[in-house]
Parts: C-alpha cells; sequence; structure tokens
C-alpha cells in the first residue's frame, strides 16, 4: 500500500548569489510519517525547511503541499523572544477571541511540561538560550496543527531539556495526529523521533531511508564518512 503524499518536492533548486546550496530532483513526504533532516553545517537542511514552510520561495522547481498551509507551523534555528513576560509570550500565540481560563490553562500545563513554569513572570529576552527554546517550543505547541517544521529544536536544551521537549512533542504529536520534519545534529534524537531520515551533503538529498536503515547500512561514502565517529 502505498501512502499519501503530504508534501511534494519537484526540481528544487534554491540559488544564492549564483552558488546553488540546495538541489532535490523529488522528494514525497508522507503522511502519518516523521522526517529527520541530516547532515553537515551549510548541507540545506534549514534552506529546506525555510522552503517548506513558505518563509523563503525556490530559485526553480515547485514545493506541492496536499495540506493546507494553516496546518502547519515552522520553529527557526535562532528562535526569537519577546522583550514581556513569559506568560505574556505564551498568551500572544492565541487569536484575541480565545477565552482567557484556556489560555491560562495552556500556558501553566506547557510552561511545566518543558520545565520553565518558576520563570513565567520573567522577561522573554533575559532567558538563557535553553530557556528561550524551551520557551518557542512551549509556544509553538499551544495551538493544534498537523505538521511541525522545527529547525534543531533542542540544540540548545541541556539533556534534562531535551527529554522534556521530546515528550512535549510526542505528546503533541499523539494528541493532534501531528508529524514532524525535524532539523538535527543528535543521530540518537533521529532515532527516538523519526520514521525516516534524509541525508543532505552539499547541498545534495544525498540518502534517504528509514532511520535504523540509513543509520547502520549507509550506502553511499558521503554518509559512511559522515557517521564515522558516530558510536550508535
Ligand atoms: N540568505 C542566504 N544568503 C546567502 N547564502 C545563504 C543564505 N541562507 C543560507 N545560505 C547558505 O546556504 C547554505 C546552506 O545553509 P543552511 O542554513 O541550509 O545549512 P544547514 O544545513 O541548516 O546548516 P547548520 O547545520 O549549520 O544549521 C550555507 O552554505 C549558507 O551559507
Ligand atoms: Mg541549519
Amino acid at each position: 500500500m502505498t501512502e499519501k503524499k503530504l508534501i511534494e518536492i519537484k526540481n528544487l533548486q534554491k540559488v544564492y548569489k549564483g552558488r546553488t546550496v540546495l538541489s532535490i530532483p523529488y522528494f514525497a513526504f508522507e503522511e502519518g510519517k516523521s522526517y529527520c533532516l541530516i547532515g553537515a553545517n551549510g548541507s540545506g537542511k534549514s534552506t529546506l525547511l525555510r522552503l517548506l514552510a513558505g518563509a523563503i520561495n525556490p530559485s526553480e522547481g515547485e514545493i506541492v503541499r496536499h495540506i493546507n498551509e494553516k496546518e502547519i507551523v515552522y520553529l527557526p534555528q535562532k528562535p526569537y523572544t519577546f522583550s514581556f513576560s513569559v506568560k505574556k509570550n505564551m498568551h500572544m500565540v492565541f487569536p484575541a477571541a480565545f477565552p482567557l481560563d484556556k489560555k491560562n490553562e495552556i500556558t501553566d500545563r506547557l510552561l511545566k511540561e518543558v520545565g520553565i513554569d518558576f520563570l513565567r513572570e520573567s522577561k522573554g529576552n533575559r532567558l538563557s538560550g535553553g530557556e528561550a527554546q524551551r520557551l518557542a517550543i512551549a509556544r509553538l505547541l499551544a495551538l493544534p496543527h498537523k505538521l511541525l517544521l522545527l529547525d534543531e529544536p533542542s540544540s540548545a536544551t541541556d539533556i534534562a531539556g531535551n527529554e522534556l521537549i521530546e515528550g512535549a512533542l510526542k505528546r503533541y504529536c499523539a494528541e493532534n495526529g501531528a508529524r514532524l520534519i525535524f532539523a538535527s545534529h543528535a543521530l540518537s534524537q533521529a532515532q527516538r523521533m523519526a520514521d525516516e531520515i534524509l541525508f543532505f551533503a552539499g547541498g545534495k538529498l544525498c540518502e534517504t531511508g528509514r532511520t535504523e536503515d540509513l543509520l547502520h547500512n549507509p550506502q553511499t561514502d558521503e554518509l559512511k564518512q559522515f557517521l564515522h565517529f558516530w558510536q550508535g
């Protein structure tokens, strides 16, 4: 049985100042699967997430979304936080007509879930890097969506923070029937969170497949080299 396609990428090229930084002839993200994007710095992971989010446009080719854009939400690699309180940072994601008691309830639950409820009254711009990342995730999970595009969602958090963020993402996916497309340098995170991996090298989609197959039975020299120092 073939899975239903969620997003198709066709003849995609992204070019900056004459340099092709991403090139994907064809790829289909399927419904019901989560995907991890891996690859060295500068290999094109964030560029692909920005393109999928519609934050930038392809230089050539197209991205066909078989999902309503409103069902997609995107977390950039450098999450922003506003200078007002953590609580207000959370409240601002809700539509104006959203009942206040529900805003408070969801805010409390999510801040606890990511372990920063004690910072509720702190200013968003005084948070540490890992605290800001936890807040950005909590904000992202406040409303229901079907597809989360996450650019290194736990790159700044400590081990306990990673566990909380992964737990919150898993709970959210189960509750909302949502799936993830995320970039990560933590291959163990890919193992825990992704059904499939896309490996990028030099802006090319070099190898794809089921997470365990790809990590334990790499086919290309590029991926073999990339995994060389990994003790999986
Ligand atoms: N706006 C831009 N203008 C010019 N070059 C860019 C721009 N955005 C990205 N690039 C280049 O495109 C390439 C891919 O960048 P990208 O951010 O997608 O890499 P990445 O795989 O996410 O890397 P990292 O692991 O460091 O986050 C890099 O060489 C980067 O310098
Ligand atoms: Mg990146």
